[in-house]
Parts: C-alpha cells; structure tokens; sequence
C-alpha cells in the first residue's frame, strides 16, 4: 500500500465522507477497523492518523478503543468529535456528560491557528453532533478554538501534531473543513498530492501487466457502472488476454444486448462472448410467481451459465484469473458498534460470490475506489455518459418487475413501455437527475376505450425515485405535462396496455422496486 492516511472507523455516519475529502485534497486515504493494531498501520504506509466520530461514548465502559500504541507512533493524529474525546481521555485529560447534546451550527472562535487553521479567518461557522464534553485537558495540550457551548472545539499537542476537533470539518455545512482537512494533511502530515486519477490508471495498469503476464482473464460483463469500468481498465492493460462474458438471460431492457455487443465488440475491439441463454432462464422461471424464488433461480442460473461459459473458454486458453469490478465500500470491513445502524443494515442484493471451484484467482483493480471514483476512472477512459452515469438495474432485471409469473409477452410489454419512458425522461433532461425510473408491468386487466373498441388490457405502473443510496427514496415530482407524454405514448404505442398509473410511494415503508 503506498504512503496514505489512515482513518480509524468508530462507527460515524460521516468515516466514508472523511475518506473521500481526503482523496479530493489528491491524497490517498483508507478506512481501518477502530482497533486495527498500530504496528500494521505503519507498515501498511500510514503517514498520519484521523480517528473518526461515532455513536458511543468514551466514558461507557467497553466502547471502542483504539490500540494506544497509535499515541507513540511518531505520526499525526486528528481526533473528530469521538475521536477528540478518545485523545483527551486515554492520554489524561477528563471528558464529561454533558447536560445538553451540541447539535447544529455553532460559531468556532480561533484564538491560536498554529498549522491547522493557517491561513483561516478568525471565526468559522460550524457543524457540531455530539454529547459528551471534555473538562480537562490531558497534559502538555491547549485550547486553540472554542464555540459558544465548548471552550475546548479544537485542542492541540504542537509538538507531538496530535489535534482534536469537537466539530465536523468533513461535513459540507463546517464553512472551510476542506482547508482545515488539506492543512492537516499538507501542513502537519506533509503528504504529496499525489493521489489522481491519472496516477491511478498508469499505476493499476502496470499492477495489471505485472500480475497477469500472459495468462489470460474472464469478466462477467453486466453492462452496469462497475463491470465496465473495471473491463475498460483491464482491457487497457492486457488488451484481448481479457475475454468479457455477457449473459443475454431474456430479462434485459430493449436493445440492450445490442448496445452492449456495439459499444465494447465494436468501439473498444474487446473479445466479448454473448451467452444467449434465454431460453434457459424463462423456462426455469415458468410459473414461478415467489420474489425470492424468482430471485434464486435467476442467481443460480446465472451463476451455472457462467461456469460453463469459464469451463469452455479454460479449454482453449490459458485462463487463471477472475476479474470483478468490486468497489471500496463492499471491502471496507465494518465493525459492530453499538448504535451505528450502517453496521447492522446487511445488503441482500449482494448476489454471493461465484464459487471458488472455478479454480479463478481474483482480480479486483477497483477495490480502493470509491463509486463517484469509479466513474471519473471510466470518463476518463472513455466510456460514454450513458454507462458512467447509467441507473442502477437490478441483477434479477426485468424478472422483477413482472409482476407474478413472468410470461414472455408480458417483458415485450414492459420493454415497450420502458422504453419509452427512458425516451421521455432524457428528452426532458431528468434522467440522470433521478435516481432511477423504469416500468412495473402489472398483470392486472382493465377496461378501455380504443376508437370504438372496448379493450381489456394490462396496467403499467411508473417507479421514478430520488435518493442518495438506496436506503431510502422518495417518489420524484415529475411535471405533469412530461407525466402526460409518458403515459399518452405508452397507452398509444405499446399493444397490451392500455392504463399507466404513477407509483407515489416513499421508501420506507415501500421499496424501490416491487417485488
Ligand atoms: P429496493 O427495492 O430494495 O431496492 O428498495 C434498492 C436498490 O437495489 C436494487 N435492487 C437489486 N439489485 N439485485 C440487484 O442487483 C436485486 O435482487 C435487487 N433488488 C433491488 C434496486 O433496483 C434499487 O436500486
């Protein structure tokens, strides 16, 4: 691991968010568990410290610690929130309950700027979050900054670079946390900034190079965000010695197996084998009405298609490697922390890996990335907008959002109909605003006029939602008139439907998707 910073997880909301500000100011930063051992930090290139806020309190007994041995490291260290009262505590100051919880802005009033607020005006407004308060100082550190409720908001140890903030400086609401966080890392750690992009694709391909030499690698391309992004990197490395496998399982969008074969069999000129196995996955699926069951099928399924695909291609070259396009947030090891929600929430979308009796070893070059990273990587390797900023789409695809058993005329309505919608929502500039907007195809029959003809045809629902991480959602308030087109083009394009409604419902207590 080359020279970074290292960010000690107490179990915040805000540790990614710290991270991330790191890498902006074109350092490299890393998450590590709390009690991650001191020696492997510095081993692992730690040029300084940050310990992050979290949800506990140092005065509960058994809340996490730290290994002290990072106080005698000879490194940096910044406290955030937490992690100040976790320096002022295990280093022989004395931290309190405090009566009222600081929540909100506050005023942060300079009085030593020293080398974390050079070059900062006097005041600073704020963000604060915690309960706790420190009473005393630990020994041979000051008071530089305090707010209206807290007289120690930022405290020093000049000599031995340790600080300690009560405030936010990673939040966009702290006005100037990026400079407090740039003079931490420039001014007192003194990193190079030398983390970018382009450092990171010259960098990763010779990696690449390196590791692969002349064997050869197979990557399951779903034509989402990151699966392509980590075949366009490798593909720069090792050209055709990477073999891309698409499965066609019948439940794609419309045309999107052609664009794929067009964009990375054309226009990259990369080895792509398309699996065409439909059949095989809709005859499986028949009758089927059960999410979950629904679900299962389409994941084995795949998962049997794939290793068949590996076991053919094994044949006929030298393939040892399994390229994957893993981000930074699946590795980031997360630590049971009282109170920290994001430890408990388990994603159960993530498909299990595929099985290790491929005999693959795994490569993975978008492991340190972070999503917003993983899409500058692809700009600027030349992917279109259309696959960097693209939706997410369920791996079980259109398998559920067909309502119930999934008939093959039923997905041509629904591909019809979402088409369209996509048609609309990028002619009214939305589509990359919302965080994800498809079709539902109900099987339910409702009555309509066509002309003069009574008809009796299917409903198809619109899902368009806003979010940030899929946690949560809110129905997006589309305009009425771009509402109007959608619905009037559906009803009058796609035989087989002939009612649109709009799905208004937040997530929780509904989900994104319906089934
Ligand atoms: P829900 O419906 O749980 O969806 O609110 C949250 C996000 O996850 C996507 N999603 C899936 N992705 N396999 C996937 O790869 C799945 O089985 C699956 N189910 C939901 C959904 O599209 C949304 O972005």
């Amino acid at each position: 691991m080359p020279d970074h910073i290292a960010v000690l997880d107490f179990g915040s909301q805000y540790t990614q968010v710290i991270a991330r500000r790191i890498r902006e100011a074109n350092v490299l930063s890393r998450i590590y568990p709390y009690n991650t051992a001191a020696d492997q930090l510095k081993q692992a290139g730690a040029r300084g410290i940050i310990l992050s806020g979290g949800p506990s309190s140092v005065l509960i007994e058994g809340s996490p610690r730290p290994d002290a041995a990072v106080f005698d490291l000879g490194l940096p260290v910044l406290g955030i929130c937490y992690g100040e009262q976790l320096m002022a505590h295990m280093l022989g100051g004395r931290v309190a309950n405090s009566t009222e919880r600081e929540f909100g802005h506050g005023t942060l009033s300079i009085v030593k700027k020293g080398r974390l607020f050079e070059g900062l005006p006097d005041t600073l407004r704020v963000w604060n979050s915690h309960g706790d308060r420190i009473e005393a100082l630990p020994p041979g550190f000051e008071a530089i900054a305090s707010t209206e409720n807290s007289p120690y908001a930022t405290i020093e140890h000049a000599e031995r670079h340790f600080y300690g903030l009560q405030f936010h400086p990673e939040v966009a609401h702290s006005e100037m946390g990026t400079e407090v966080i740039a003079n931490f890392l420039f001014k007192i750690c003194a990193c190079p900034a030398d983390w970018s992009m382009a450092n990171y694709i010259e960098q990763t391909v010779q990696t690449i190079r390196e590791t692969v030499g002349d064997a050869h690698v197979i990557l399951g391309l779903s034509g989402g965000v990151d699966s392509s992004v980590a075949a366009a990197l490798i593909h720069k490395a090792i050209g055709r010695q990477l073999t891309c496998v698409f499965v066609d399982n019948g439940l794609l969008r419309l045309h999107e197996r052609e664009q794929v074969e067009k964009l990375y069999g054309d226009h990259f000129d990369l080895d792509l084998r398309v699996a065409d196995k439909r059949r095989c996955f809709l005859d499986r699926l028949e009758g089927i009405s059960d999410p979950e069951q629904k679900r299962k099928i389409i994941g084995n399924t795949f998962v049997e298609v794939f290793e068949e695909t590996v076991a053919e291609l094994k044949q006929h070259g030298n393939y040892t490697f399994l390229a994957q396009g893993t981000l930074y947030p699946d590795v980031i090891e997360s630590v049971a922390i009282d109170g920290n929600p994001a430890a408990l929430i388990k994603s159960h979308h993530n498909v299990g890996g595929l099985p290790e009796t491929m005999n693959l070893q795994l490569l993975e070059p978008l492991r340190a990335l972070f999503k917003d990273e993983v899409r500058e990587l692809g700009t600027q390797l030349g992917l279109p907008k259309e696959v960097v900023w693209r939706q997410p789409f369920p791996g079980p695809g259109l398998g559920v959002r067909v309502m119930g058993p999934v008939r093959e005329a039923d997905l041509t309505v629904l591909r019809k109909a979402d088409a369209i919608l996509h048609e609309e929502m990028m002619a009214a500039d939305l589509y990359y605003k919302v965080w994800q907007s498809f079709c539902v195809f109900l099987p339910v029959k409702t009555v309509g006029v066509m002309g003069d003809e009574r008809t009796y045809e299917n409903v198809v629902a619109l899902r368009i939602v806003e979010s940030v991480d899929a946690m949560t959602a809110d129905w997006a308030r589309v305009p009425y008139d771009i509402l109007r087109s959608i619905s009037s083009r559906i009803i009058n394009e796609v035989a087989g439907c002939n009612r649109v409604v709009l799905d208004i419902s937040s997530k929780p207590p509904s989900t994104i998707e319906w089934e």
